[in-house]
């Protein structure tokens, strides 16, 4: 990694006190800096499910902190029990799975050690250090992609430090891209309805003095006809074993549009959100929320009242249209069955 790069964004989405898991409340955000302390489980699942913390990795991540509190509360018979309801709070990042399972495997492995609680709490620090590690090496490999300087790349969604543990996946690759000098501006998606883009993608870089600008994701594919996009990279939420990218609403047109218009379209994820027992994209669920989060902007009306509205949070990107997934064992690419699954093999 280039000198004086940082590896971590001062204002961190969840912090770990020993007794709690300090979660900022991201619906508050950019207006207000508040954490939630969550000291149990249940906490953490609600601050999921109502979208105060969000983002896969960093959903995996919490749920490991909370799995260590259940393992204080009860032990081993604690975390068996606050799984489930971990694993409900959201349906499509595959990262909440892949965290209570590698939280069980490790407890069910030292169940009868007498500092169990202890154990628990340490797993879960290295199942956020990894992610932060995982972090570091998708941003240099994912900006070995650019291969000039004073690029111009678009985002969709949050896929940065408020969505992991460390800089990002998507974001994390631009903003090392950006201190080579192979980024010279990135555009930032809105991500209606929850507006990931304007309210946390578009922050994370104006902190970070990336500049960025913030257009409408009606914008996007206009904004790739004129040529003025060199490459778009996006997080997941879930790759299944073929390839395909699950990820926020929105960004398989943006995909489309980037495939027509000769524009490398790039997912970045770690090996966490690949999900080999899911085949292909058509089997992964995708969630729904309530229509109330479309009708509204914040707490503003902006449909009729008794407006019918549908609110799909993610969508599946088929594979044909990936141009490239880096993580942190490598990038894979071409996409392909094969190619996801020498990555998986490869430790
Ligand atoms: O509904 P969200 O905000 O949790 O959705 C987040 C995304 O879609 C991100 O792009 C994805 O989780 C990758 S985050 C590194």
């Amino acid at each position: 990694m280039a000198k004086n790069f940082p590896l971590k964004d001062p204002v961190a989405p969840v912090h770990w006190t020993g007794r709690s898991l300090k979660v900022l409340d991201q619906r508050l955000l950019p207006h207000k800096v508040v954490y939630l302390n969550c000291s149990t489980p249940e906490d953490v699942a609600r601050a999921t499910k109502s979208m105060a913390l969000r983002g896969a990795p960093l959903i995996g991540c919490a749920a490991a902190y909370a799995m260590a509190l259940a393992a204080r509360r009860d032990g081993l018979r604690g975390m068996e029990k606050a799984a489930p309801g971990l694993l409900k709070a959201r349906p499509t990042a595959v990262n909440l799975a892949h965290a209570v399972s590698y939280m069980l495997v490790e407890g069910r492995q030292v169940a009868e050690a007498k500092n169990f609680a202890d154990l628990m709490e340490r797993t879960a620090g290295r199942y956020y250090a990894e992610d932060l590690l995982a972090n570091q090496s998708m941003a240099k490999l994912g900006a070995s992609l650019l291969k000039k300087r004073n690029c111009r790349v678009m985002t969709y969604c949050n896929a940065g430090a408020l969505a992991t543990s460390g800089l990002g996946t998507a974001v994390g690759v631009i903003r090392y891209a950006h201190h080579l000098g192979k980024v010279e501006r990135v555009y930032c998606c809105e991500t209606r309805p929850y507006l990931q883009g304007s309210r946390l993608t578009l922050w994370e870089f104006m902190k970070a003095g990336v500049p960025a600008t913030l257009i409408t994701d009606n914008a996007a594919a206009h904004l790739i006809k004129s040529g003025n996009i060199d490459a778009v990279f996006v997080g997941s939420d879930r790759i299944a074993a073929n390839g395909d990218v699950c990820n926020k609403i929105g960004t398989y047109g943006v995909a489309l549009a980037a495939k027509r218009h000769r524009v490398p379209f790039y997912a970045v994820a770690p090996v966490s959100t690949i999900d080999p027992h899911c085949p292909r994209g058509s089997l992964i669920p995708i969630e729904e929320r309530s229509p109330e989060e479309v009708v509204k902007i914040g707490s503003c009306r902006i449909a009729p009242r008794g407006a019918k509205a549908a609110h799909f949070a993610f969508d599946i990107t088929p594979r044909d249209l990936v141009g490239a997934i880096v993580t942190e064992r490598g990038i894979i690419k071409p996409v392909s069955r094969r190619s996801i699954k020498r990555i998986l093999h490869a430790i």
